[in-house]
C-alpha cells in the first residue's frame, strides 16, 4: 500500500518521524494477518480504494461486469521521467523549455480484474506545485465501469486547520468562506455542467493563525471546467482527508478492454508565507505554464465593450460612431457584444445562427473592421457557441443537436438550450462556423460566452450504458473545439465568459488567457469579487471594466477615481456609453487611459498582494509591485466611512526593507523597514466609496 507521510516545507531528509504508532483499534480491519495492527483505517494514504477497511471516502471505485467492485489494488512499481505528464484531450500544466520538470508515476494492479491504476505526480523547477492526476486502464478482457475517479487525495492529521472555499452566484462570484473543520464530511462542488460561480474548484487548508502574510497553506485547484467536487473528511481518529476530482453524481465511465480513463489534473500548492504566498505560486505557475505562451506575457489591448452601452440595440451607424470616438479617447479595441446576428433583439432568439443581422448591419461587418483599421484600433466580437435558441434556423434544421432526454421537453435557461457537444458533428459545426466567420471577418478578439447551466444531460446518441458519461464527454468536446480554434487562430485574443465568472477556472484559462470576472461592474462589489479571484488568478487573467454611474446592476454612484482604480487593478477595459459623455467625462477617460498605458507594465506584470480584506474589514486594500521592488502602487478603498476612525495604519510587508521610498503624491520619504513593520497611516475620507492611491518609487 502506498502511504502518505508528509507534504509541506522542503526537507532534506525524512526518517519517518511522524509515522502512525501501531495501536490496536477495535473495529479496525487488519490489512493482513501477519501484521494485525496495520489497518487502512488509521493510516494516511495516497489514494484509497473501497472495501479494504479504510471506511473513509474512496478516491477510485471501479465496478466489474459481474457487479463486484474492484477491491485489491496493489502497488507494482514506479517510474520517474524528466517530463510532465500530459493528460490527453484535457487542459494541463505545460512543458516549457526554460525550466525542468519531473514526473513520478506509481503503478497499481488488481490482479483479479486486471485493472491498473497509475498515479502521476509532477513537479516543476522553481515552484511549490505538485500536479497530480490518475489513470485507470482496463487490461482485462471484460468491460468495467469507473464510478469514481478523483484526481488527488491528501490524508493528514487534523491539527485545528481551517478550510477555505469560495461560494457565489451570478454577479457575486468568489466570495470567501473560511471555517473550522468539524467531524464528518464537508464538500462543495458543481453538478451544473460548468465549474460554476456557486462553488468553483478550489479549496485550501490553513492553520487558524494563517493570514494573508504568514502561516501555512495547502491549496488545491482542479484544471477542469465541468462537474467537480472537493470533500474534506475529518474522521473519528482526527484524520483529515481532502479529495478533489470530477463530481461522482451523474458520473460513470464505461471502459472497454485496453481503454484508459484519465482524470483532470489537480494542482497542489504549498506555502508557508500565508495566503499571499499561495497566490504568488498560483500566479507564477499560471503565467509560466497554464496560459497560452503566446498570450501569457503579452500586453493586452484596452477594450471598450458595447454591452452596457447598447445592450441588444447595436447597428452599423452606432458602432461606427463608437469606433471613431473610442479611438479618439485612447481605446485600443472595440468589442461588439451580443445582438449582432440572426434576428436577435433580445435573449429569445438566434443563438446558433451566426450570420450577421442584415437589418442592423446591411453591409456586413466589413465597414466596422475597416473603420477600426483606419482609426488604428482593433475590432472584436461576442459569440455564445455552445448554445441554441429554439427560435433559430439551426433548431429548424437540427432538432437532435441539443441536450435532451428522449421524450421529455428540455428545460430552457435564459430562453435557450445547450448544444450536445458530445456529438462530433456538433463540435465540427462550431469549429467550422467560427473558422469561416473569422476568415471572412478577421477579428482580433472573441468573447466566448456561456450563459446557462445544464439540465437534461443526455445525448440522443449515447448508448444506454454510457449515459452517465455525458457531462465529461461534453467537456472533452468543448476542449477539443477550443483547442482546434485557438491553434488555428493563435493571434486572436479569446476572452472566457459565462454570465461573468460562471466558468472562471484553470481549465478554461488554458485556452483563453483572460476571463470576464463578473457581470457585476459595480466597483464596490467588484472589490470583493476581484479580491477573491486574486487568490488564484493574476491580474492579467481577470478582466474588469469601468462602467457608468449610477451602476446598472446596483444603482450605486461610485466616484470615477474608484471605478478606474478597481478596473486598473486587473485587466482593464470599459463598458459605458462613450457617445454621450460630457467634456469633463471625456477628459477623465483620456487622462485615465493615458496614465494606465504608462503604468500598464507594472499593473500587468507586477506582483499582486492583498493587504486588507473586505471580507473581514470595513476597507479593502491591495498593492502591485514590480519584481525589483523599486515601484509600487497601493489602492486603499474606503468601503464604509467610520465617524470614529482617526486614520488607518496599513502595514506593507512586500516592499524591500533596505530601500527608501518616496510617496509620489505627498513627496514624503519612508524606509522600507518602516512600511513593513510600522505601517503607514492613511487618513480617512468622507463621502461615498473613495479610493486612496499611494505610489511609491525607490528614492535614488
Ligand atoms: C452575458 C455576459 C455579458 C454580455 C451578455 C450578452 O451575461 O456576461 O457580458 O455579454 O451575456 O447577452
Amino acid at each position: 500500500m502506498l502511504l502518505h507521510r508528509y507534504w509541506g516545507k522542503n526537507l532534506h531528509n525524512y526518517y519517518g518521524a511522524n509515522c502512525v504508532q501501531p495501536v490496536k483499534r477495535t473495529f479496525a480491519a487488519p490489512y493482513n494477518q501477519q501484521n494485525p495492527l496495520f489497518s487502512l483505517e488509521i493510516e494516511s494514504q495516497e489514494f484509497s480504494f473501497p472495501h479494504q477497511g479504510d471506511y473513509r471516502e474512496p478516491s477510485v471505485s471501479v465496478r466489474q461486469q459481474n457487479g463486484c467492485t474492484i477491491g485489491r489494488m496493489k502497488y507494482q512499481y514506479y517510474e520517474i521521467t524528466d517530463t510532465l505528464h500530459i493528460p490527453e484531450g484535457l487542459p494541463h500544466i505545460r512543458e516549457t523549455e526554460q525550466k525542468t520538470a519531473k514526473t513520478l508515476a506509481i503503478h497499481f494492479l488488481d490482479t483479479i480484474s486486471n485493472v491498473k491504476l497509475i498515479l502521476y505526480y509532477s513537479i516543476v523547477e522553481d515552484s511549490a506545485v505538485i500536479i497530480r492526476s490518475a489513470q485507470i486502464c482496463n487490461q482485462g478482457s471484460q468491460p468495467v465501469w469507473v464510478e469514481r475517479a478523483m484526481s488527488a487525495l491528501v490524508d493528514t492529521t487534523y491539527q485545528k486547520q481551517q478550510l477555505i472555499t469560495f461560494y457565489g452566484t451570478h454577479q457575486k462570484e468568489f466570495q470567501l468562506n473560511r471555517q473550522d473543520i468539524k467531524h464528518g464530511i464537508f464538500s462543495v462542488g458543481s453538478t451544473r455542467g460548468a465549474s460554476s460561480p456557486q462553488y468553483p474548484p478550489f479549496a485550501a487548508i490553513c492553520t487558524p493563525e494563517t493570514t494573508e502574510h504568514s502561516g501555512e497553506v495547502h491549496a488545491f485547484q482542479l484544471i477542469y471546467s465541468g462537474n467537480h467536487c472537493v470533500s474534506v473528511e475529518r474522521n473519528q481518529y482526527n484524520h483529515l482527508r481532502i479529495a478533489m476530482g470530477i463530481h461522482t453524481e451523474d458520473f460513470c465511465w464505461k471502459l472497454l478492454p485496453n481503454e484508459t480513463f484519465q482524470t483532470p489534473q489537480a494542482i497542489l500548492i504549498y506555502s508557508n508565507e500565508g495566503l499571499n504566498g499561495m497566490s504568488q505560486e498560483f500566479h507564477k505557475l499560471y503565467i509560466e505554464r497554464l496560459f497560452s505562451p503566446q498570450w501569457a506575457k503579452k500586453k493586452r489591448p484596452i477594450l471598450l465593450n458595447s454591452w452596457e452601452m447598447c445592450y441588444f440595440d447595436v447597428s452599423e451607424q452606432r458602432m461606427l460612431n463608437v469606433i471613431q470616438q473610442a479611438a479618439k479617447l485612447g481605446f485600443e479595441l472595440v468589442v461588439l457584444d451580443d445582438g449582432w446576428f440572426g434576428h436577435r433583439n433580445n435573449s429569445k432568439s438566434s443563438l446558433g445562427d451566426w450570420t450577421v443581422n442584415a437589418e442592423k448591419f446591411p453591409n456586413g461587418l466589413t465597414p466596422l473592421l475597416k473603420c477600426a483599421e483606419e482609426n488604428g484600433i482593433q475590432f472584436g466580437i461576442w459569440f455564445e457557441p455552445e448554445m441554441i435558441s429554439p427560435d433559430s434556423v439551426l433548431m429548424e434544421t437540427h432538432t437532435d443537436w441539443h441536450m435532451q432526454i428522449n421524450d421529455y421537453t428540455p428545460l430552457l435557461g435564459r430562453n435557450q438550450l445547450v448544444l450536445d457537444l458530445t456529438q462530433q458533428k456538433v463540435q465540427n459545426y462550431i469549429i467550422e462556423t467560427l473558422s469561416d466567420f473569422i476568415k471572412k471577418y478577421p477579428v482580433s478578439y472573441i468573447k466566448w460566452d456561456m450563459n446557462r447551466h445544464m439540465t437534461d444531460p443526455n445525448s440522443l446518441y449515447l448508448s444506454e450504458d454510457s449515459k452517465e458519461e455525458f457531462f465529461h464527454r461534453y467537456m472533452l468536446g468543448l476542449y477539443r473545439i477550443l483547442q482546434e480554434l485557438t491553434m488555428q487562430f493563435p493571434d486572436i485574443l479569446f476572452e472566457n465568459c459565462s454570465s461573468g465568472g460562471g466558468r472562471f477556472d484553470a481549465g478554461m484559462s488554458f485556452y483563453m488567457p483572460q476571463t470576464w470576472c463578473s457581470d457585476n461592474t459595480d466597483a464596490l462589489d467588484r472589490q470583493i469579487i476581484q479580491y477573491g479571484a486574486s487568490y488564484v488568478f493574476p491580474p492579467s487573467a481577470i478582466t474588469a471594466h469601468v462602467s457608468a454611474a449610477p451602476n446598472h446592476q446596483t444603482g450605486r454612484n461610485i466616484p470615477f477615481a474608484t471605478r478606474a482604480a478597481v478596473a486598473s487593478s486587473a485587466n482593464m477595459g470599459y463598458e459605458l456609453n462613450i457617445l454621450e459623455l460630457s467634456s469633463e467625462e471625456k477628459e477623465q477617460i483620456i487622462t485615465h487611459l493615458s496614465e494606465y498605458k504608462q503604468k500598464r507594465e507594472l499593473l500587468f506584470y507586477g506582483e499582486f498582494y492583498r493587504l486588507c480584506s473586505p471580507f473581514t474589514d470595513n476597507n479593502c486594500a491591495w498593492m502591485i509591485i514590480n519584481q525589483e521592488k523599486t515601484y509600487a502602487i497601493i489602492y486603499y478603498f474606503i468601503r464604509e466611512y467610520a465617524v470614529s476612525a482617526l486614520s488607518y495604519i496599513l502595514k506593507i510587508p512586500y516592499v524591500d526593507y533596505q530601500k527608501v521610498y518616496v510617496e509620489k503624491n505627498t513627496g514624503r520619504s519612508f524606509t522600507g523597514e518602516e512600511l513593513i513593520y510600522v505601517g503607514i497611516s492613511i487618513s480617512t475620507l468622507k463621502g461615498d466609496f473613495p479610493v486612496i492611491v499611494l505610489e511609491f518609487n525607490e528614492k535614488k
